[in-house]
């Protein structure tokens, strides 16, 4: 059954795919809470969806790898609910692991993992009791494959994925819809237009925001990267590791 969303928030909403998600919802007549932790950014773009769409929104400032900053998040879903959570904010480091400093690393699976599983875990009770609700959990085609030069980025959407499908089968039948998303290569800068490979960010924000309110437990935006899922599945590990890996040597090289 499609679900509508009165109530949203959205992390990572200060740019890029997560700046799309919160027009789309405003746009829709979602009221919403925006977290990230630009400040400037998000009251610039309160203002705007406010006196566009005429809608409410709160802006909460907040380092979501912090656990203090994080909790406070934590508390305002537990203590106001909204109707659907967007797991958005998300990092990458990329290089090889071994030269990468293992603190920033540390900070990305604090932002891409413990902050999603916490925000989750914050919502989806009162989800299930109200026996409605949406989680949608931005993963990546990254998870699905092995990712030399971004192993702990890759890890973590694959974790993203894993945990968003098996929580998605355990409340399918509660009515709360859990999505994972996985979108490709996404341009995040305004009007950037789309081509083979890459995918306009607002056109990646509204397939995931469709697939969450149909209840879908996965979406791929973009035929191109739809059309690559199988092939993803089915070529044995060891050429799409050499694979990847190739390509990742030859990108590293031309650098
Ligand atoms: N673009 C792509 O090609 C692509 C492809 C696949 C998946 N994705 C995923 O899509 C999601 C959005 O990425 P994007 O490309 O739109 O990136 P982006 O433009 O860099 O946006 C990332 C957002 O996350 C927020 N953020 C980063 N660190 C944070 C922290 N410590 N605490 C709170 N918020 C934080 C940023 O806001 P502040 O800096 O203001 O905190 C920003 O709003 C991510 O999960 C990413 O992994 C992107």
């Amino acid at each position: 059954m499609r679900q509508a969303y009165r109530t949203a928030l959205v992390t990572g909403a200060s740019s890029g795919i997560g700046e799309s998600f919160a027009r789309l919802l405003a746009g829709r007549g979602t009221d919403l809470v925006i977290v990230a932790r630009r400040t400037d950014l998000l009251d610039r773009l309160a203002r705007d969806l406010v006196e566009r769409y005429r809608v409410a929104v709160e802006v909460i400032a907040a380092d979501l790898t912090d656990p203090v900053q994080r909790g406070a998040v934590e508390r305002r879903l537990r203590a106001e609910p909204v109707e659907l959570l967007v797991n958005n904010a998300g990092y990458g480091a990329f290089g090889p692991f071994a030269e990468l400093p293992l603190g920033d690393q540390l900070t990305e699976i604090e932002l891409n993992v413990t902050a999603l599983v916490r925000l989750t875990h914050a919502v989806l009770p009162g989800m299930i009791a109200r026996g409605r609700g949406g989680v949608l959990n931005v993963a990546s085609m990254s998870g699905f494959a092995p990712s030399p030069g971004s192993a702990t980025y890759g890890a973590t959407k694959a974790y993203v994925a894993s945990f968003s499908e098996s929580v998605h089968a355990e409340v399918a039948a509660k009515g709360v819809h859990v999505t994972t998303l996985c979108p490709g290569f996404t341009r995040t800068e305004d009007d950037a237009p789309a081509n083979l490979l890459w995918l306009r960010r607002e056109e990646v924000a509204r397939a995931g925001l469709d697939a969450v309110s149909l209840g879908r437990a996965l979406c791929v935006p973009g035929a191109q990267y739809r059309a690559a899922l199988p092939a993803l599945k089915l070529v044995p590990r060891p050429l799409l590791r050499a694979a990847v890996n190739r390509m990742w040597q030859q990108a590293s090289d031309s650098r």
